[in-house]
Formats: C-alpha cells, structure tokens, sequence
C-alpha cells in the first residue's frame, strides 16, 4: 500500500510546492505586487512633531474648517452656488477652498469639525476621507477631526472612521482616551498645546483643546432627533478638567489664578444656542438651530468646569455666529464644503482662531488672549467679524 501510494503523493507534493514557488516569485515580481500591495511598499504614518506648542511670537492658530461634506471628489456636484457656477464645481472646489485658506493663514493646526464626508454620496468612505483631509496632509500640518452625523453614512461605521482617521497621515486624532472605558461615542479626546519652546513652560501645556463626539441620530419616545453628548462624556470631561487644574497649582509663572483656558471642538449645537436668536452676536443667525430634543447639561458642565473659553461647531451650515451663554462662546464654523448645502451668493466660509501668550519681563506666561475671524471663499479671501472671544 504505502509502496504504490507514494509516486502518487511524491507529484501531488511537487505539483504543490511549485504552485507555491511560483505564487511566491509572481508575488515578488513588480506587476503583481502593485496590484496587490498598491504602488508604494507598507506605508508608515507620518506624524507631525509634536507636542503641539506656540510659536516664537506667542501665538498658536488654529483652522477650524465645518461640514466640507465630501463625496466622491471631481465628480461630485455642488449644491447651492449660482446656475452659472453649477457646470465648474464640485468637491475639488471645496479642496482648493482649504488650500487656500492654510497658504494665506499658515495656521499651526486644523479642527475638522464634523460631516468632514457626507457618507451618502461615497462609495468608499476611505477614497473619501484620503481626498477630504489631503490639504493638512500634503502641507505636512498636524490635524484632527471629530465626525458629524453623515460621517457613518458610507462604509464604515463611526468607531471605524475614528480609528481610520487617527491612523491618517499627520492626524492627532484619536478614538478615545487610551486605558478610558465606558466614554459613549467614538472622538472623545483631549490635546495641549505646549509653551514655546526653549521658554519656561515649554513642557506645559498652556491650551486645551477637548473635542467631543456629539453623535449622529438618535430616537426619543419614537421620536427622531440629533445626537447629543452623553452624560458619560461630560463625566470624563469633568474629572479630566479637574486633572489638568490638579497639575497647574505648580505653575508660579501664570499670569491669572484661573485654569488654563481650554477649547471645546464638536459638531452638534448645544440646545442653548437658539435663545442667541434673542440675544447679541456677531456675525449671521440665518437658520433654526438644528440640535437634540435631548438636553444632557453639556453648557451646565462646561460652565462648572470653568475653563472652556469657547466651543466651536458645525451642523448648521448657513449660520457663521458667535454669542455668549453664561460666559462661554459659541462659534460656528459656517458651511466650508460645496457638496454640503449653503445659500446662493453666500459664500462658503471658514474660522480661525488664535490664542496669544503673554510676554511679563522677557518670559512668555499664560494665554492671555483668544480671537477669532472668518475667512471667505471669494477672491479676497475676505477676512470677516474679527473679534476677541476671552481676554484677561
Ligand atoms: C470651482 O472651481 C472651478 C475651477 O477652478 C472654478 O472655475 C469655479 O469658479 C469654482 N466655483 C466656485 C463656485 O467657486
Ligand atoms: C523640557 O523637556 C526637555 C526634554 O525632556 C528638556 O530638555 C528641557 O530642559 C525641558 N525644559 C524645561 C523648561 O523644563
């Protein structure tokens, strides 16, 4: 038996391990291995250095750029601009928009503010992502994003997205707090922008920036409304806060004995925001705040906290205002994607915030001043609504 079976075996194993030589060298060879491995070899995230820190001149600048609604890139229509401009648009507008605006403000940062991708209008939400975010990418500047609530609408899930998104190129985005359990939602995250370097606090950080996952839709009493942040996430708001307050009681050098101020980054308006109607602004209040049904208390622990500044949003693409509740600014971002809907003749749009230190006796201290200003996609650039959000 074992005698005449072995011919048989001994050409099926010759047979076999050809097959697999042949695999192996086909693989290795060049035309099959850019189809399978794409043209470069195993690329390695690029990350930009960090930790984030002020400039040399006591500045740190951040893009803030709202709902770009990315689809699916020259091929993806605009919406609302002029029948005359409907034939030469699509998302590359919204692309040379960001290009734009990172030339002529060279910010040291960019928050993607949510519905960076409009899920529907994609048929692979990762093409979508790569053309959305390439502007920071290719100016090698440290970003990071939080989702909107069509974000998910393509094919992969939120919790997908954020892990994507963090593994971008020069993102800082991260998924959640690492070692946090139990954090709802998926971009809940916190990062310092550090002191100027080769100063006294190049080590500390002297700004917070906290962005937050406001969710996407959710059903109340079989009713449905927006996502809101959840109790569990203004939890770990609150004890992070209280850390960061912990470890300032050692810093002699700061000009105020305040925390050190944070921003809030996330996408869905608080409810609040609508009693701004009634209220001083600056800027334009054209549409009805599209928020939860659901009040978790986010503007009642942001004012606890004590040192959230000002929180910057999305979702309404049409409104580009900042006003006051109880001390805290609430900006939004205003519309900057073309695919997303907007308002003839208003021209899409972007925020810019600055933080600036204070110099006492040669050292650079504390944050002693926050602005903002918009930028529009004319052909100015036309800077718009400068004002001071917080000043000591
Ligand atoms: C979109 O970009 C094209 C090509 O650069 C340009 O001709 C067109 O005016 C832009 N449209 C808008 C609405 O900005
Ligand atoms: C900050 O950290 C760096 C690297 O650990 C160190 O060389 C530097 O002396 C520190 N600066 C201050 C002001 O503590």
């Amino acid at each position: 038996m074992i005698e005449s079976d072995f011919p048989a075996t001994w050409k099926q194993s010759f047979l076999y391990l050809s097959f697999i030589f042949t695999s192996l060298y086909l693989l290795h060879s060049s035309p099959l291995q850019k189809l399978l491995l794409g043209q470069d070899k195993v690329h390695i995230k690029r990350s930009p250095d960090l930790p984030l820190r002020f400039r040399s001149d006591g500045s740190f600048k951040i893009l803030q750029v709202a709902d770009m609604h990315y689809g699916n890139g020259a091929v993806t229509r605009c919406r609302d601009v002029l029948p005359s401009e409907f034939g030469f648009c699509s998302d590359l507008n919204t692309t040379h928009f960001v290009k734009r605006l990172i030339e002529a403000e060279r910010p040291d940062f960019v928050a993607f503010t949510g519905d960076n991708i409009f899920g529907d209008s994609t048929p692979d939400a990762a093409e979508s992502l790569f053309e959305a975010f390439a502007p920071p990418m290719e100016s090698k500047l440290p970003w990071a994003a939080i989702l909107g609530n069509h974000d998910q609408e393509s094919t992969m899930t939120r919790e997908e997205l954020m892990g994507f998104i963090s593994l971008m190129d020069y993102s800082i985005s991260q998924v959640n707090p690492p070692g946090e359990k139990g954090i709802h939602g998926f971009g809940n995250y916190d990062l310092g922008v550090h002191g100027v370097l080769g100063s006294r606090l190049a080590n500390r950080s002297l700004l917070n920036l906290f962005f937050l996952d406001s969710g996407d839709r959710e059903v109340v009493d079989g009713r449905r409304t927006y996502g809101w942040i959840k109790e569990s996430q203004l939890q770990w708001l609150q004890s992070l806060s209280q850390k960061l307050k912990d470890q300032r009681v050692d810093i002699d050098q700061m000009p105020t004995s305040n925390s050190i101020p944070a921003l809030a980054f996330f996408h869905i308006p608080v409810p609040e925001i609508r009693e701004l109607y009634y209220r001083n602004f600056v800027g334009q209040f054209q549409e009805a705040v599209a928020c939860s049904s659901v009040n978790s208390g986010a503007l009642g622990a942001f004012v606890s906290m004590g040192d959230i500044k000002a929180a910057f949003i999305g979702h309404d693409h049409v409104n580009d205002f900042c006003g006051n509740l109880n001390g805290i600014w609430f900006c939004y971002g205003g519309g900057s994607g073309y695919h997303g809907y907007g308002k003839v003749g208003w021209p899409r749009r972007a925020r810019v915030i600055q933080a600036e230190l204070e110099q006492k006796d040669g050292e650079w201290i504390g944050v002693n001043r926050i602005r903002t200003w918009k930028r529009l996609d004319d052909k100015k650039l036309s800077l718009i609504d400068k004002q001071v959000l917080w000043e000591l």
